[in-house]
């Protein structure tokens, strides 16, 4: 980290938050430090000497409990060094593995004083207060999702240029392999009338980039204002009529739910950025099957055919499961051929684990390491190397650049292409926030180089610095 959070003065409490996984943990976490903020709660970068210590877990990366319980084993023994010195440490479990195992962190780790699954993180003052007085730990792993919602505050402080906007959250599409159905419980969408003041907000503070997440975004049927349903487009739609919102992008989709009207949103609507995570896990009809996942590789082909017809320089980027149970050689085959007919600008591949409770885990035929191993290479020296070819095709083009920050080298500014590609430029700190054309002068394989292409003296005078 170049800049560390400066440690709040002593009449304040001091706040360590840590996050695993996805976006949505990220944002999670930035409104449990909001919730807490009344209570005098100041956020640091480490958890020495913290009077509060949050870890918000994820529970779709592999021996996501194991390494909670690991770093509970070193909190332990700052908290009870602070117990020495007469100072306490509250210590919480948050996020997905909180939620699907309560029980468990209570008995294995009885010095836990509060366990909270992500519907419950508005109630965390109230927790708080209740730990104080409690005996052993509080915990808080119901579902009432709405009343999440209504309770959180806004955004406090300012996310950037580029920000989260939480529109969904949970699932009811029930993927074999996937845990999350059961950890975030079903599927719910925010009243559009929220996400919409929420968005006026955020783009007041200065947020020119807007992502909606949830896990399954796409199914989003939130209330709109007049009392009728709103789907993803009609939200996307009025969020591009926000000014100072120049660009929008939403994830996790499910290639189910990408309806006509969301793909007419593409085509029509600028600010929708010609970029979409759409995991498909795999190109094997079999496994798709297996998977529960309700569409098959000619369906996705399909989709995304459809997709680059209402948007010819949308670029795609998904998720890999390499190994399932029951994948063939030939399954693993088909896998690699989607991903060579389909071309992605990015990807996440995994290797199949299983998560206890789910139907995968308790598959039959299930593969052995070696050779799940091997298949997940495979997949993922194909999608390098279409990364690598993806950016190394912007070399020669002048492209739309968002500036979010300070960049590699001083002088330099980084930013996104609307695929979001980092990019990093010579350029005035000035721009932060703008959007300027930048002609790219190099792909490499994670990132772009470019240069301004009406570049003022002072971007000069920072070229030259
Ligand atoms: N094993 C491997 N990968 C998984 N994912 C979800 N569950 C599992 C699992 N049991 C992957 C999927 C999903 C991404 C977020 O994580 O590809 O899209
Ligand atoms: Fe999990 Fe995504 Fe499938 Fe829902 S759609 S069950 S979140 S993989």
């Amino acid at each position: 980290m170049t800049n560390s959070t400066p440690l709040p003065p002593r009449d304040k409490k001091r706040l360590y938050v840590r996050s695993w996984g996805c976006q949505m943990n990220v944002y999670d976490s930035g409104r449990m430090a909001d919730v807490l903020a009344p209570l005098g709660y100041q956020p640091v970068d480490a958890p020495e000497d913290a009077d509060m210590v949050i870890l918000n877990t994820c529970h779709i990366r592999e021996k996501a409990t194991e390494k909670l319980f690991s770093e509970l084993g070193r909190l332990r023994l700052m908290k009870q060094e602070r117990e020495a010195g007469g100072a306490g440490m509250v210590l919480a479990v948050a996020g997905c593995v909180a939620q699907a195992e309560g029980a468990e962190i209570v008995a294995r780790a009885p010095y836990v004083d509060i366990v909270l699954g992500p519907q419950s993180y508005h109630k965390l003052p109230e927790m708080v207060a209740r730990a104080g007085r409690a005996a052993g730990a509080v915990v808080e792993t119901e579902f009432p999702v709405e009343e999440k919602f209504d309770h959180l505050p806004d955004a406090a402080a300012p996310q950037g240029v580029t920000a989260f906007l939480t529109i969904q959250e949970g699932c009811d599409k029930f993927c074999a392999f996937c845990v999350v159905p059961y950890t975030r419980g079903a599927e719910y969408s925010r009243p559009a009338a929220a996400v919409l003041a929420e968005a006026r907000r955020m783009a007041a503070q200065g947020t020119r980039e807007l992502t909606l997440l949830g896990q399954n975004v796409n199914a989003y049927h939130g209330e709109g204002p007049d009392g009728s349903e709103w789907g993803l487009a009609r939200l996307l739609y009025a969020l591009a009529e926000i000014p100072g919102i120049e660009r929008l992008r939403y994830t996790t989709s499910h290639p189910r739910d990408m309806d006509d009207a969301l793909i007419a949103a593409h085509r029509d609507l600028p600010a929708v950025m010609p970029f979409l995570h759409l995991p498909v896990q795999s190109g094997s009809d079999r496994v798709l099957q297996a998977m529960n996942r309700g569409h098959t590789a000619a369906d996705y082909l399909k989709l995304v055919q459809r997709l680059r017809a209402a948007r010819p320089d949308l670029a795609l980027s998904t998720d890999i499961i390499a190994g399932h149970p029951g994948e063939t050689e030939a399954d693993h085959q088909a896998t690699m051929e989607l991903i060579r007919q389909v071309g992605f600008a990015q990807a996440f591949s995994f290797k199949y684990s299983p998560r206890p409770g789910t139907p995968a885990a308790g598959a039959p035929f299930h593969m052995d390491e070696a050779t799940k191993d091997r298949r997940l290479q495979e997949v993922q020296a194909l999608l390098r190397d279409q990364q690598a070819a993806f950016n190394a095709s912007k070399a020669g083009e002048t492209v739309e650049v968002l500036f979010t920050g300070a960049g590699r080298h001083p002088g330099q500014l980084s930013g996104r292409t609307p695929w979001l590609q980092p990019v990093h430029v010579a350029a005035n700190s000035s721009r932060i926030g703008e959007v300027a054309p930048v002609r790219i002068l190099k792909g490499h394989p994670n990132s772009l180089l470019g240069e301004l292409l009406h570049a003022t003296p002072l971007d000069r005078e920072m070229n030259a610095a």
